[in-house]
């Protein structure tokens, strides 16, 4: 079976639906036809500064959450990535064949790092992408499903693997981006030309899987739509119809044709009541889950450490033959 591997920052106290449709959703399903690897990647959380007791929370929040959205710990590997030390020791030396002006053309890093400043930003934040490229390579992944604002990352661990062969030998499967068009950017219900986004997104521009379904409801009636009166599908001239058509299709099933037909002649709010209906009857038996791994974090915290033990093996045996690739003194 091919191999996927991806992960997901712990870094607010819910995933949003960015974050579902357009990378956890594919993880679910990919674990039917792949050898499957995901990860709640706590090592990147702490780049751009953090509360301790509330990471860890969030980390074992982060984990119900895939468990309860379908990921099967019988066909899935889920982990925690600070229980496997490879991650960082990769790191390192995917850092040292790495350019300076090459790390610095990434973009995330240049948007963050603006924001923050330059003196405050971390080193950590500047090398986040080559500790993304362990993650990926230590599984000799074949694919990553990502949503489109990874596509640079992961183009970065390509020409990392690719570099690393062609200087030492073939050591690492080289990975391809598995990016599902459609729903790879979900945009911000207050700023649809933009994502939503953890960091940067407003309250009232993401839905929380997490959150209470009148909360939401009331964010979607509240979306900033476009002008006209239509509802069509057109990410151009109507990106905000276009994103909650994307999400009612999504989580409904329907065909977006078959959506702008049923709603033909009938007005913006018709479809944002439709959309709140959608998201309410999807989130409720998803939070119910969830709040049953939580209840018992004794077990949650069993299944993650038998995933840590499981990736354990894999990353460490790629380790083992990068370092030795390396010229790295005999293991002990
Ligand atoms: P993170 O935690 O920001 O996001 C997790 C996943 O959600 C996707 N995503 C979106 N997709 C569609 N529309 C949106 N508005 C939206 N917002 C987020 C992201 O593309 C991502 O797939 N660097 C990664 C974490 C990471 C990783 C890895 C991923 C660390 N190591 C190895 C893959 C492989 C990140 O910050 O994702």
């Amino acid at each position: 079976r091919p191999r996927v591997f991806s992960g997901i920052q712990p870094t607010a106290d819910s995933f949003h639906l960015g974050n579902y449709l357009g990378a956890v959703r594919h993880w679910v399903a990919l674990q039917e036809t792949h050898d499957a690897f995901y990860c709640v990647v706590d090592l990147h959380a702490i780049t751009a500064g953090h509360d301790p007791a509330l990471l860890r929370q969030r980390s074992r929040v982060a984990a119900a959450q895939l468990f309860a959205v379908g990921l099967d710990p019988e066909r899935s590997t889920l982990f925690v990535q600070s229980q496997v030390p490879e991650h960082p020791q990769l790191a390192w030396v995917l850092g040292c064949i790495t350019g300076f002006g090459e790390a610095s053309r990434m973009t995330q890093f240049k948007d963050k790092s603006q924001k923050h400043g330059n003196e405050r930003s971390s080193v950590g934040l500047f090398t986040y992408p080559i500790l993304q490229a362990a993650d990926i390579l230590l599984y000799q992944a074949n694919a990553v499903p990502v949503g489109e604002d990874q596509r640079q990352h992961l183009e970065l661990s390509r020409d990392l693997a690719q570099r690393f062969n062609a200087t030492f030998g073939p050591t690492f499967t080289v990975p391809a981006p598995h990016i599902v068009k459609d729903t790879a950017k979900i945009t911000d219900l207050q700023d649809p030309t933009a994502k939503m986004s953890k960091s940067s997104s407003s309250p009232a521009g993401i839905i929380d899987l997490l959150d209470d379904p009148a909360r939401s409801a009331k964010k979607i009636r509240s979306a900033v739509t476009d002008t006209g009166r239509e509802i069509v599908f057109d990410t151009e001239t109507k990106p905000g119809v276009s994103n909650l058509l994307t999400i009612h299709s999504a989580l409904s099933g329907r065909g977006i044709d078959e959506l702008v037909a049923a709603f033909a002649g009938r007005g913006y709010g018709d479809l944002k009541k439709e959309l709140a209906e959608v998201v309410t009857d999807f989130v409720r038996p998803i939070q119910e889950r969830t709040r049953t791994y939580l209840d018992d974090p004794a077990q949650l915290d069993k299944l993650l450490a038998s995933g840590a033990e499981k990736a354990r093996a894999v990353a460490a045996t790629t380790l083992r033959s990068a370092y030795e690739r390396v010229g790295f003194f005999a293991p002990v």
